[in-house]
């Protein structure tokens, strides 16, 4: 079942949603995992795909995705930190993905990956690296549902919130409301409690370790909303 809910500003009035990243969930036991942060008011499950090319790191791939999709409601939000993800959009798209997320730096044809998902019934959304300039995403700012702003290096969980990717999360802000744009703005990496302060604005916090690492889950999942 594809995600036909509203946009977050409205779903929220003014709010954020809250994407717990099974990252750093217990993978013996994804559908508890998942279920627990649902029963706790998360509102997307954020699937971090990892191929150990793109990163050195490797997760998961779309059956996974596809047995989560029997056990939860919630939007499937797969970020695809992946080479050449052209190859696997289709599978993800097949899996039951609500959303696909791809890097700018991933492949050479951007414009096409971010159609097919598109044109596969999911968000579509684009992301970069926290060294690489907004610019590289502007052209593509028309073509995407979501853009994601990186705040660690890709590829890891529990890593530090990176304070240098503030001005690029404002200047984002800046130029989707000045184009009057529908685009969701999420963060992704470091961000808990103390660091939620600087992503103030944002539509949509990613957060893995600061969730499922929490004794409190309930808690932790409201101290960033
Ligand atoms: C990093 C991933 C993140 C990560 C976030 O490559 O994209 O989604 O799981 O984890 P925390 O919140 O622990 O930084
Ligand atoms: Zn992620």
């Amino acid at each position: 079942m594809k995600y036909q809910g509203p946009w977050p500003r409205e779903a929220k009035l003014g709010g954020v949603l809250l994407a717990p990243s099974i990252l750093s969930s217990d993978f013996a036991h994804l559908a508890s995992e998942v279920a627990s942060v649902e029963s706790h008011g998360a509102d997307w499950v954020h699937v971090d795909v990892m191929d150990n090319h793109f990163v050195p790191n490797l997760t998961l791939g779309a059956p996974i995705v596809a047995s989560l999709r029997r056990h939860t409601k919630m939007p499937l939000d797969c970020h695809l930190m992946v080479e050449n993800p052209e190859k696997l959009i289709p599978d993800f798209l097949k899996a039951g993905a609500d959303g696909i997320t791809i890097h700018v730096e991933s492949t050479k044809d951007v414009a096409s990956c971010l159609r097919s998902i598109r044109e596969g019934g999911a968000r579509c959304g684009i992301t970069l690296r926290p060294h690489t300039k907004l610019g590289e995403i502007l052209p593509f700012l028309d073509q995407v549902d979501l853009v994601l702003v990186m705040t660690v290096e890709p590829g890891f969980g529990g890593q530090s919130f990176m304070h240098n990717q503030v001005e690029k999360i404002k200047s984002l802000r800046e130029t989707i409301d000045q184009r009057n744009l529908k685009v969701v703005i999420q963060v992704d990496g470091g961000v808990n409690e103390a660091t939620r302060v600087y992503v103030e604005g944002v539509d949509c916090i990613v957060a893995g370790s600061a969730v499922f690492g929490a004794s409190n889950r309930a808690a932790a999942l409201k101290a960033l909303s």
